[in-house]
């Protein structure tokens, strides 16, 4: 019984490590604090975002990076 209950959860797990991590498109600014994932973008073309309502703008605070929606 544990071992099955082992089986179901290591074939779980090994699924979704095989999935891509969510990430920006190439030649997007990835990394704002955190990393932003399409279909947020932070720029620098319109190809990086979904809609100009996922578009995240980047604001340096004393160093420190915050994403913000820009509309
Ligand atoms: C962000 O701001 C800090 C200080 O306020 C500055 O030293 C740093 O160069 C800035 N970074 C960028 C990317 O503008």
């Amino acid at each position: 019984m544990f071992s099955l209950f082992f089986l179901l959860w290591n074939t779980s797990t090994e699924a979704s490590s095989n999935q891509a991590p969510p990430m920006a498109k190439p030649n997007c600014q990835q990394l704002c604090g955190v990393s932003i994932p399409y279909p947020f973008g932070i720029g620098p073309n319109k190809d990086c975002y979904i809609d100009k309502w996922f578009e995240i703008e980047c604001r340096n605070y004393s160093g420190r990076h915050k994403p913000f929606l820009s509309q």
